[in-house]
């Protein structure tokens, strides 16, 4: 079964951009530790970051056709994209949104996702072991059908 991990804007610069808030460990790093962990649970992946939200829901399209689970870390466009949230709205199946950092704990504008809204689960606050958590977490709700 296949599993897209989606991840938006300034995520490429994991591990250089404000390491105090989301750690040292870079991209590749989460994708090698995403990859291990399918392997083990039976997923293929498709991992892949963007800048740009057109990107994002070109993939959740995609994730439409082949996909059986999205695990979406939106970044910034958590907080301002309806277009990405309609977009998730024709996949159907499960959602898993995940943050880095505990968004609840820092600025106000971070407290809205607007994502929340169609996910099955959200993590937040878990570092990047989030991903591997998100993964485990699909793995059960597609093992309940
Ligand atoms: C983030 C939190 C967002 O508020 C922020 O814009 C990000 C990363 C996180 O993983 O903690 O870029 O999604």
């Amino acid at each position: 079964r296949t599993v897209f991990v989606l991840n938006g804007p300034n995520l490429n610069l994991l591990g250089k951009r404000q390491p105090e808030i989301y750690g040292h460990e870079t991209l590749a790093d989460v994708e090698a530790d995403c990859r291990a962990t399918a392997a083990g649970l039976g997923f293929d992946i498709r991992f892949h970051q963007s800048n740009r939200e057109y990107e994002i829901i070109d993939w959740v399209h995609e994730a439409r056709e082949v996909g059986a689970a999205i695990v979406i870390n939106p970044a910034a466009f958590t907080h301002t994209s309806v277009a990405i949230l309609d977009a998730l709205k024709t996949f159907e199946g499960p959602i898993i949104e995940i943050h880095i950092s505990n968004v609840h704990a820092r600025e106000a504008f971070r407290h809205h996702s607007y994502v929340s809204a169609v996910a099955s689960g959200v993590i937040a606050g878990f570092g990047t072991q989030g991903y591997t958590l998100a993964l485990q977490r699909v793995a059960k709700l597609l093992q309940a059908g």
